[in-house]
């Protein structure tokens, strides 16, 4: 299973693998762990079709054991050019398999979530995985404040007009989602 939203995102989603739902529809997050991302997203004031995602693991692992460390070396090389051909500004890591693919360091998400990592491409938003959050009911308010935070770093770098002012040569370049309207504008390459 590749990836699915809008390939002109500027935020792109990077999950685990694929669970049973996802392998039989070949989307993303389309089961009880998407719900709660939707829900999610929506207090962020973003939907699915304003941003882009895909998984670390591009098969269902057996019985949804974890990845074994061959098939993320496997799988990465096509989660690379994903990100490369999508080009988005800000991308948020759900869960220890996404960040420390992304990030290159074994490093646990509870050390490293709603923590800003400007890397050479994009910025790295790692956040708690919802499907952690429906196993372990303790996480879920930790999860909605991953997502306040997602949504005050974009009002704080979406539109060019909040951010044109205030950045310095070490802030990441502005992201150009307008997230003040009700339907999220992905300007980035407008023209
Ligand atoms: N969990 C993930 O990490 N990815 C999915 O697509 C579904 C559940």
């Amino acid at each position: 299973m590749f990836g699915v939203g809008n390939p002109r995102a500027a935020i792109m989603f990077v999950g685990e693998a694929p669970g049973f739902y996802e392998d039989q529809q070949g989307e993303p997050f389309v089961g009880a762990a998407g719900k709660l991302l939707n829900d999610l997203l929506q207090s962020a004031g973003l939907s699915r079709s304003d941003i882009y995602i895909a998984n670390v693991i591009k098969c269902r692992p057996p019985n949804n054991r974890d990845p074994e460390q061959d098939e993320v070396e496997t799988c990465k090389p096509f989660l690379m050019q994903q990100i490369a051909a999508i080009g988005p500004q800000l991308v948020c890591s759900l869960g220890n398999w996404a960040t420390q693919t992304l990030l290159e360091r074994k490093v646990g998400i509870t050390k490293v979530r709603g923590q800003i990592f400007p890397l050479h491409d994009f910025v790295l938003f790692p956040l708690l995985h919802p499907a952690a959050a429906l196993h372990q009911g303790n996480l879920l308010q930790p999860l909605r404040e991953d997502f306040k935070k997602l949504k005050a770093y974009l009002d704080q770098h979406a539109s060019p007009r909040s951010s044109a002012g205030n950045t310095t040569a070490a802030s990441p370049r502005p992201l150009q989602v307008d997230t003040s309207s009700q339907q999220t504008q992905m300007d980035l390459f407008a023209s």
